[in-house]
């Protein structure tokens, strides 16, 4: 891992969508592999989740490349992860969901991975250090006091798991192959192997969630806004549009 001082920028915006509300998703809007991921759900509640951040991805995508919703011309990759085709594929995009919150990141050109966990403060994941950490590194986890194990596993499990969706592959990589920073003090430079891919990762945890986003090579400009159903559609793309 190195800290890099690239110049190179690019703007992506993080949109919040709080999956907590009762609306229920319009299913008119997703394409007949999504119903048919939201219908293999065993719980509502799950469906639902599924059903408002895809909603929420396809009304955001919408509007940035000036088409129908049902048009947003998607597909996903034999790894699992989404993208655009034709002439949308220089806009990228990914996004994540916990119970109550999903992130959906979007920018152009350069490959993003975000996760989110909500940290309900008492689960212990001490059983997931030794899959997740390379030997050193799990070995202070598993010293620290649950409360701080607990934090600074959700804080490396999340930046790993947006490195991985970044590069692709989630987690068909080891997380042990390459170290995160455990530290507040984010932007960092993250490079998988020598001479390998390098991203750019930020923190983005509130007090609500603990979240990551990665990108692939650009030292990116973040806004964060939160996603309303019903906002004026123009307001949702323009900063992305604009570039
Ligand atoms: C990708 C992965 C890390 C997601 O983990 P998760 O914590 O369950 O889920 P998150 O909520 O953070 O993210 C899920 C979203 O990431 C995206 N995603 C899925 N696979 C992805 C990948 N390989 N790379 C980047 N993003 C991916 C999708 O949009 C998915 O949401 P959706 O199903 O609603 O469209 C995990 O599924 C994984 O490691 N998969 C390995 C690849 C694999 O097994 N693929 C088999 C399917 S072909």
């Amino acid at each position: 891992m190195t800290i890099g001082a690239d110049d190179e920028q690019c703007t992506i915006v993080v949109w919040r969508v709080d999956l907590r509300h009762d609306e229920p998703p319009d299913w008119t809007l997703l394409d007949e592999r999504e119903r048919a991921v939201a219908d293999a759900f065993v719980y509502p509640d799950d469906r639902d989740r599924y059903g408002r951040t895809h909603c929420a991805l396809r009304m955001l995508l919408s509007d940035l490349l000036d088409v129908v919703p049902t048009n947003v011309p998607l597909a996903v990759g034999k790894s699992g992860k989404p993208f655009l085709v034709g002439a949308a594929q220089r806009v990228t995009f990914n996004l994540s969901h916990s119970r109550n919150t999903a992130l959906i990141a979007i920018g152009r050109a350069a490959e993003i991975g975000i996760d989110v966990e909500d940290d309900d403060g008492c689960t212990d994941y001490s059983e997931l250090i030794d899959t997740a950490f390379d030997r050193a590194t799990a070995e202070r986890l598993h010293r620290e006091e649950p409360r701080q194990r607990r934090q600074l596993f959700l804080r490396g499990w999340t930046r790993k798991e947006a490195v991985a969706k970044a590069l692709g592959s989630g987690f068909l990589i080891d997380p042990r192959r390459f170290p995160v920073p455990l530290d507040g003090a984010s932007p960092w430079t993250v490079r998988l192997s020598q001479g390998g891919a390098e991203f750019t990762l930020i923190d983005l945890s509130d007090a609500a969630v603990v979240a990551a986003l990665a990108v692939e090579r650009f030292k990116p400009r973040l806004l964060v806004r939160d996603y309303h159903h019903q906002r004026d559609r123009r307001q949702l793309a323009a900063p992305i549009a604009e570039q």
